[in-house]
């Protein structure tokens, strides 16, 4: 059980098997879709993943840009991604076990990134408004954040009951905070839809959308 917001133990724990989930893999290639048809990767592009874990977006991704830091807070979940990287020969990931929001946090050169990206880790960083102000810092001038993550749910969607975690984001708050941060011209889109038997037993659907925003350029 996770009972504190960012637990690493519980994705070192999953971390063998997280790929077997037939339903994060067809998550995370939609999430790759969608990212390259609005945020258009390019080979000029340095860009940076927050909660990479084992880099089902990131291996998508990688090859269309010059290089990605893949930073995730559980050693094993970037493990996987590792193997994965040395399998496959590709030479521009580089992975960083660190949380930005700590106060030895990194990411990994602090370079100006063009495209910041994440999926299904938004809700499980505590302060939203503090990250999405961080992240902001990290972006160069004109680039873009795309992030996916649930809707505003019940409550139900983790079958963890003492997890801590957001249940989901209300579309118009983060848009607010978005645009709190210097991101500006947040467009949301759904780009999939979890259909599960939630923890209390009853089926329901859970949206995820994307949403991307432009730093300004001065
Ligand atoms: C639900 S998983 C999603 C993993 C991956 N993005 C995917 O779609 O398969 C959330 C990931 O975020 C990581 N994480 C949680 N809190 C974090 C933080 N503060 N900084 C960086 N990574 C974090 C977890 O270790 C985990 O790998």
């Amino acid at each position: 059980m996770a009972d504190s917001w960012n637990s690493p133990d519980k994705f070192n724990r999953e971390a063998k098997a997280w790929d077997n989930n037939p339903g994060r893999k067809a998550l995370a290639e939609a999430v790759a879709k969608a990212i390259i048809v609005t945020a258009k990767p390019d080979n000029t592009m340095h860009a940076l993943e927050i909660g990479c874990g084992t880099g089902l977006v990131t291996m998508e991704i990688a090859p269309l840009v010059n290089s990605i830091s893949a930073i995730d807070t559980s050693t094993q979940m970037l493990a996987v991604l590792e193997e994965k990287i040395s399998r496959s020969g590709i030479t521009n990931v580089k992975t960083t076990c660190t949380d930005l929001l700590s106060p030895s946090g990194s990411s990994a050169g602090e370079k100006d990134f063009a495209l910041i990206y994440s999926s299904m880790t938004l809700h499980h960083i505590d302060d939203t408004r503090g990250f999405l102000n961080r992240l902001s810092t990290l972006l160069s001038p004109g680039g873009m954040i795309a992030l996916a993550d649930l809707d505003l749910e019940e409550g139900f969607f983790h079958d963890d009951p003492i997890e801590k975690v957001h249940h989901g984001f209300e579309r118009k708050e983060l848009t607010a905070m978005l645009e709190s941060a210097g991101v500006q011209g947040a467009m949301f889109e759904t780009i999939y839809v979890f259909d599960k038997v939630n923890r209390t037993g009853e089926r329901s659907s859970y949206p995820v959308f994307l949403v991307t925003a432009t730093k300004a350029m001065h």
